[in-house]
């Protein structure tokens, strides 16, 4: 089983969201998105899933973190509603961890077994929607955790004023298609 957390924050605040809204529109960062979780499984809390268009995305199984076990997803074939997160500790497949922050704080500062194995890694170096209103939301926690426990693998890939790169724990045995298909997402053109 391989745990990947992927985000994009901003460059020097760690800013992934302004209230319910990522504060900005790179299409590019967007597929990149796509490519890499098409035909995954990924791990949304319940805020983030709300904000998917009709709550859903296509082509991906959604595991959906809630403490409210009556949770109703929009798709009961493919979305699965999880109330432990202990539960991502020892399974079986590949996970794709996306947000929002308090999941990402939850993997990354959690029990060691809970850390993601690698991380997709995007920094958005432009401004931040100054039309957006609401708290901004950071994952400061997270940047530390993955500066302290992790190493970069890949170089460093710039598209679109977004830099990216990937990381993987230190000192762990990981999984080279994962890997491989990662590299292959970021390299691919839109
Ligand atoms: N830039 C990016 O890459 C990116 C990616 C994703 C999201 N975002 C942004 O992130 C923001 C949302 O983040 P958020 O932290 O407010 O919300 P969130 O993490 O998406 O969801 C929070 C909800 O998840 C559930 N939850 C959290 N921890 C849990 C746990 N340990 N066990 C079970 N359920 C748990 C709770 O649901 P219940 O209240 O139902 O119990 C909680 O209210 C938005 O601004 C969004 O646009 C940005």
């Amino acid at each position: 089983m391989t745990k990947v957390a992927v985000w994009c924050r901003h460059q020097g605040d760690n800013v992934i969201g302004i209230g319910p809204n990522i504060p900005w529109h790179i299409p590019s960062d967007f597929k990149r998105f796509r490519r890499i979780t098409q035909g995954q499984n990924l791990i949304a809390g319940q805020t983030t899933y709300e904000s998917f268009p009709n709550r859903t995305l296509p082509n991906r199984k959604i595991f959906i973190l809630t403490l409210n076990p009556d949770y109703q997803p929009s798709d009961n074939q493919n979305h699965f509603v999880v109330t432990d997160i202990n539960s991502f500790q020892d399974c079986d497949g590949d996970f794709y961890i996306a947000g929002g922050a308090s999941i990402y704080k939850a993997f990354m500062t959690g029990t060691e077994k809970l850390r993601p194995d690698i991380i997709v890694d995007s920094m958005y170096v432009g401004e931040l929607n100054p039309q957006l209103q609401g708290k901004k939301i950071d994952i400061t926690p997270c940047i530390e955790a993955m500066k302290t426990h992790y190493r970069q693998i890949s170089q460093t890939y710039e598209k679109d004023n977004v830099l990216t790169s990937v990381w993987v724990l230190k000192n762990q045995f990981i999984d080279q298609n994962v890997l491989k298909h990662l590299i292959n997402s970021i390299e691919a053109e839109d």
